[in-house]
């Protein structure tokens, strides 16, 4: 028998998975100088967690079961987003505010896959609990754009398109859309570019757009503003009120340094259901890439699954995507595998002899430390194998190891020079924080 990985499901072999790892130690790293904490939750929840607010979309993919025997019915988390809402929920009164958390947890959901859409992801999560106002929305945004610093993206690769509910909401409802219809119609504005446009046409049909009013609704979310123009747009769209938060969220943008960054952009509404005020995603600038991350707030969540009225705020970034878009930019590194500090063979019979215990004492001593399982005493074939590993010492053993000596190599510069045994594992590590 022949068995694949199910389909949309990665195996990360070496090369991969240490790609995969120097992506969540820097989301881990920019998490934490932003001042947020590490928290999981389980890898599958009851069913109705995600049935209460998430939407059509996400519980349409869920990966969902029943244990044999069982009476209950679960789902393999989608999202993160429920699962945080009812953390909070359940520890509401004994959780200092504002809550600043992050979590990196790998989710499943049943899309087709394609291109940017797999069927498991990994999908960093920055969530601001307890604040209201534009700081909060802005300080996400910021930290997602810290992480895209960290790996040389600038405003000329990436941008954060923004708009907000209730914009959408007045665009809609000025179109004849009623209340009760609002959900289904951020939801197929949503997916408007994954669909073929007869599907569009006739979904909007069914929410009382006619032709002309889906032309009108076209071109006005197909408008979008710098930062700083928002003036523009509210006399275009002929709004005022609605405006507010994100008016205050421009200055807030301005404040932090990244309006270059940003912009505004009517036809982002997301899918979820639970947002009820700004929104935003990050794509790459051409347009090219499905969202790279998706976020925004959700003022009512918490309150919806048990605990307090708790404002929140925040984004969710997959690994599929960012991966796609560093690598057609050539800024996929594949120097982030962990490289042996030493190498060690032996030269002759003794070397031979003291191989193990010597091997052992370096990794004691937390030096990363590989050896030669060939039994040839050919230096140069020796040396191939440690550069082949990107070595950075070699550590010859041969008969001197009677005498507690050893020759150290440095392969990067070549030199060559006789060192006690005791001695080798302090001099690699100050020689390694020396050249940083
Ligand atoms: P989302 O837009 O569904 O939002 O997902 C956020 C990001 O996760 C997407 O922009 C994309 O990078 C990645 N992603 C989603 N689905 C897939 C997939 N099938 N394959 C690869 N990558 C994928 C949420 O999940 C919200 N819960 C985020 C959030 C956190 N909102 C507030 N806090």
């Amino acid at each position: 028998m022949k068995f694949t990985s199910p389909r949309g499901m990665r195996d990360f072999y070496p090369h991969e998975k240490a790609w995969h790892n120097h992506l969540l130690d820097t989301w881990r790293r920019v998490s934490v100088r932003n001042g947020f904490e590490h928290v999981d939750g389980p890898i599958f929840e009851s069913l109705d967690l995600y049935k209460v607010k998430s939407g059509e979309g996400i519980v349409s993919e869920l990966f969902s079961f029943r244990r044999q025997g069982g009476k209950t019915d679960y789902a393999i988390r989608p999202e993160f987003t429920p699962t945080l809402a009812r953390m909070v929920a359940q520890r509401a009164n004994s959780l200092p505010t504002p809550i600043k958390w992050f979590s990196i947890p790998n989710l499943c959901r049943a899309e087709k896959p394609q291109r940017g859409r797999l069927r498991e992801h990994w999908q960093w999560n920055v969530d601001i609990m307890g604040l209201q106002g534009a700081g909060a929305d802005a300080e996400v945004m910021f930290t997602a754009i810290d992480f895209f610093r960290e790996l040389n993206l600038g405003p000329e690769h990436l941008r954060v398109k923004i708009s907000h509910r209730q914009t959408a909401r007045h665009i809609l409802s000025r179109l004849g859309v009623v209340d009760d219809d609002m959900l289904a119609a951020f939801d197929l504005l949503d997916k408007r570019d994954k669909i073929p446009r007869e599907a569009f046409v006739q979904e909007a049909a069914k929410l009382g757009l006619d032709e002309d009013r889906v032309h009108r609704l076209e071109q006005t979310t197909r408008m979008k503003y710098r930062c700083g123009e928002l003036d523009q747009m509210r006399q275009q769209l002929g709004m005022d009120e609605d405006l507010r938060d994100l008016a205050a969220l421009d200055e807030q943008l301005h404040a932090f340094g990244i309006a270059p960054w940003c912009e505004y952009d009517l036809g982002i509404v997301r899918g979820l259901a639970y947002y009820t005020g700004t929104v935003f995603e990050i794509h790459e600038i051409s347009g090219a890439e499905r969202a790279v991350a998706g976020g925004g707030r959700y003022d009512k969540l918490i309150e919806l699954f048990g605990g307090p009225s708790i404002p929140a705020v925040g984004f969710g970034m997959g690994d599929v995507v960012i991966s796609l878009v560093l690598d057609d930019k050539n800024l996929l590194r594949d120097d982030v595998a962990p490289r042996p500090d030493a190498f060690v063979f032996a030269l002759t019979d003794a070397g031979a002899k003291a191989l193990p215990g010597y091997v052992a004492m370096l990794r004691r001593a937390d030096v990363h430390t590989r050896f030669s399982y060939r039994t040839t005493r050919n230096v140069g074939r020796l040396l191939k194998e440690a550069d082949a590993v990107g070595a950075r010492y070699a550590v010859l053993l041969d008969d001197d190891v009677a005498e507690g000596t050893v020759q150290l190599k440095d392969l990067s510069v070549g030199g060559q020079e006789p060192v006690a045994i005791k001695a080798v594992a302090d001099l690699i590590r100050k020689r390694e924080s020396a050249q940083g």
